[in-house]
């Protein structure tokens, strides 16, 4: 069943149970037929449009652009995979020190991403690691100083660290590389498909290390003290910030299926109506889903009503069953039900929103918009 013709018959509600009780079952229904267990609920509150990093606008706008042309929503063309989900993990490692009396500049930060916010039925197609470095000069002395070159080391962490024992010793390297911190941000992207892969797995994921050490190209240019001048490094400020997450793009197969035969959507007849695609907007605020939908703000989902009268006409799209079907009505209301009015074309869209643990995630949805209707 598609998430529009639940999403449909929420809106367009024919039931005998409790109005509140009704839409509850109902939107627990939809919000299952989405690949959500329940509705989100991030703690930011209210969905945060600044919390959208802007390359997931971008491959948003240019998803829904591409709707338009009706184009393929199981692929993610910016990323070259297979995918109908883009969200972007948290990381939620803490930092072991930074800054320290022995070394200033230095930095030893865990990253931990929490791999359970994707669902075990999701097939997982790219993890792309990101992170961004920033380093602000405060004092006169720093910003004489020019940038600053840091090596930057990423350790996968192999098992659990027992308290006394050498943490270096469970440590495998990842990547290491030079990177140069300037007044704008630094950044590093790393393909971590695999890693990511098998965190997903009960009790595999013990995170990455990151690290960080200035290097020091002449050593004379980073004395603190030089005769005639007053300039001092103050090493508490002089400390690197580190922001990392993780793209993570998969693919939920039951969203991706071809197309499948639907049941009817079950809309009252009036006898003069024949069936057609009739307009219906979306919008999100009716059903209270503003607090976590970031974008589109509704959509223009359309549904399909009418009759589908004997003798069936060729611009209702009947199959050859429909037009016997109608046939047989004609002949004996009261055994043969008419047709039913069916969508026979849809089309996807994508949606923004923020999950339980605040991650933004882009999801694209198949078969939401009703194109076409007919007779079947
Ligand atoms: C990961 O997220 C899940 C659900 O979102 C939560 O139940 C679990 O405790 C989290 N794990 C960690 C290590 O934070
Ligand atoms: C049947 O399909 C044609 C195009 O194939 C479309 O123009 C027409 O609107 C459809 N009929 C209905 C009832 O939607």
């Amino acid at each position: 069943m598609s998430p529009l013709f639940v999403l449909a018959v929420l809106f367009v509600s024919v039931s005998s149970l409790s109005p509140a009780e009704d839409t509850r079952l109902r939107e627990r229904f939809l919000l299952g037929t989405m690949g959500l267990s329940g509705r989100p609920q991030p703690a930011a509150g209210r969905s945060d449009r600044n919390k959208v990093p802007a390359a997931l606008w971008r491959i948003y706008r240019r998803s829904e652009r591409r709707q338009a042309e009706q184009g393929d929503a199981c692929t993610v063309s910016e990323y070259g995979v297979r995918g109908n989900i883009i969200r972007y993990v948290q990381d939620q490692g803490r930092l072991v020190s930074g800054g320290s009396e022995g070394c200033q500049g230095c930095l030893e930060k865990q990253l931990f991403f929490n791999m359970s916010v994707l669902q075990p039925v999701e097939l997982l197609s790219l993890a792309q690691l990101e992170v961004h470095f920033y380093w602000k000069p405060f004092t006169s002395a720093e910003i004489l100083q020019g940038p600053q070159v840091v090596s930057v080391s990423l350790y996968k962490v192999l098992r659990a660290t027992l308290k006394g024992a050498n943490p270096k010793a469970n440590r495998r390297l990842l990547l290491s590389q030079s990177v140069q911190l300037q007044h704008k941000p630094a950044s590093l992207t790393l393909d971590v498909t695999d890693l990511a892969e098998n965190w997903r797995k009960p009790a595999r994921n013990y995170g990455l290390v990151l690290e960080l050490l200035p290097q020091v190209t002449n050593p004379e240019e980073l004395l603190p003290f030089q005769p005639g001048t007053s300039l001092t490094l103050e090493p508490a400020l002089s400390r690197p910030l580190v922001q990392a997450s993780l793209v993570a793009v998969s693919l939920n197969p039951h969203q991706c299926r071809s197309r499948q035969r639907r049941s009817a959507i079950h809309v009252p007849v009036t006898p003069s109506n024949v069936c057609k695609a009739r307009h219906l907007y979306m919008d999100f605020k009716d059903v209270g889903w503003q607090d976590w939908i970031i974008a589109p703000q509704g959509y223009m989902a359309n549904y399909c009503h009418g009759e589908c009268p004997f003798p069936l006409s060729e611009s209702l799209n009947g199959t050859n069953h429909a037009i016997l079907q109608t046939l047989v009505h004609s002949l004996d209301p009261n055994r043969t039900p008419q047709p039913c009015c069916v969508p026979i074309r849809l089309s996807p869209i994508s949606m923004l929103y923020l999950d339980n643990n605040d991650n933004v995630v882009l999801r694209h949805y198949k078969d939401m918009v009703v194109d076409e209707c007919g007779c079947r």
